[in-house]
């Protein structure tokens, strides 16, 4: 079945297996190839419902991108990044990257046998490193403030014939949106029309990945699938909350945050370049910024593995803590349908588990494993 709009003069492929082959006409490619896709996309959206049961909270569900190829949302970009490097004939690429992204573009780069070049803080993970590292690409330690690294990169990759595909990449963004349309198709057109609004809660860092889900709910609104956007709520951590801290004073502009420090690694960007697109989109659209402590953060980090079986990245954890603080402050919003992005896998934050002593871990041996227990 098609669904054509004379509006946005596009058509959803209803009947295709992916959403991204459902809504090819709204990606900015000649031909969408699943053969080079490592099958992104698709993931689970899971109800938590021990979450709930032990809060008292509405519906919540998690949207577990840590079910993509390289275990993070960064895939949904970089498959449509590399699509259309291919496309461009571009013949090299690379990206910065505190670890996610590092490892998504070199995994796609291999697929496409494109060579890549990756930047990472000198500071990264090893286990961060090897995990981009193992697909072959180039990496480059990198000394010095990771936002003049941002620009850095631009200037040799015009110098050097290399597109570098970062946090803010505008063919990356146009594939974050595909999670939007998997949600909607998800949650179901009826929750979308329900009186109490869908709101959809995302950490972020440089907010790339927001931009994406705003404009791909907007695509949906666009083809008259929806009426309105759901309300897109954009969670900071305390300790690094440039944009959220921007939307309080009511400011379109972002400023460097002085000191940045938290554990959620991840969204840790004091300069996010996307700041200032994504207040003013969340301002027109109805939606809000939000931080959340470092207690809060671990607090909903160990729920999130404990109670719901979902072992995330710290900064995963944000949507998490921000839904729980807005049921103590009795927000108005705490009626609706909750969707937590849930980003990136623990896997690659092992540092977020700071005291192993509070887990249960014994030792014993085959005589003593009676008694152990
Ligand atoms: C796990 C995780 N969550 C969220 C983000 C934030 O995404 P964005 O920089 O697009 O805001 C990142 C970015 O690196 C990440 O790795």
């Amino acid at each position: 079945m098609l669904v054509y709009s004379l509006r946005t003069r596009k058509t959803v492929r209803r009947s295709a297996p992916t959403a991204s082959e459902r809504f090819a006409d709204f990606l900015p490619l000649k031909k969408y190839d699943p053969s080079l896709s490592l099958s992104v996309g698709g993931t689970p959206l899971l109800r938590l419902g021990n979450v709930i049961d032990q809060f008292g909270l509405p519906e919540v569900f998690a949207k577990n991108e840590t079910a993509n190829p390289t275990a993070s949302f960064k895939d949904r970009g970089t498959v449509i990044a590399v699509q259309k490097a291919l496309e461009l004939g571009i013949k090299k690429i690379g990206t910065i990257s505190t670890g996610n992204m590092a490892g998504s573009t070199a995994a796609y780069a291999a697929k496409a046998g494109l060579p890549c070049l990756v930047f990472v803080k000198e500071d990264t993970p090893q286990d961060k490193i090897l995990a981009a590292a193992v697909y072959g690409a180039m990496i480059i330690k990198v000394q010095g403030d990771y936002g003049g690294l941002f620009r850095k990169s631009f200037e040799i990759g015009r110098r050097r014939g290399i597109a570098f595909m970062n946090s803010v990449d505008p063919f990356r963004i146009e594939g974050y949106k595909v999670t939007s349309y998997e949600i909607f198709e998800q949650l179901g057109a009826p929750a979308f029309r329900a009186k109490t609004p869908v709101m959809v809660l995302v950490p972020v860092s440089a907010a790339g990945h927001l931009i994406g889900l705003i404009r791909g709910f907007r695509d949906l609104r666009d083809l008259g699938l929806i009426s309105k956007l759901p309300v897109l709520i954009g969670v900071q951590a305390s300790g690094c909350a440039p944009i959220s801290r921007a939307f309080r004073r009511g400011s379109d502009q972002v400023e460097r945050f002085p000191n940045p420090h938290t554990i959620a690694h991840a969204i840790s960007n004091p300069t996010p370049p996307g700041g200032e697109l994504a207040l003013r989109l969340l301002r027109e659209f109805g939606g809000f910024m939000m931080d959340v402590s470092e207690p809060e953060i671990l607090r909903a980090h160990a729920l999130m593995a404990s109670r719901e079986g979902i072992f995330c990245d710290p900064a995963s954890a944000t949507p998490l803590a921000a839904v729980l603080k807005l049921k103590r402050r009795r927000h108005i919003l705490l009626g609706a349908r909750a969707v937590l992005i849930v980003t990136g896998s623990g896997l690659k934050a092992m540092e977020a588990i700071l005291d192993p002593s509070r887990l249960d871990i014994r030792t014993a041996s085959l005589e003593t494993l009676d008694k152990a227990l």
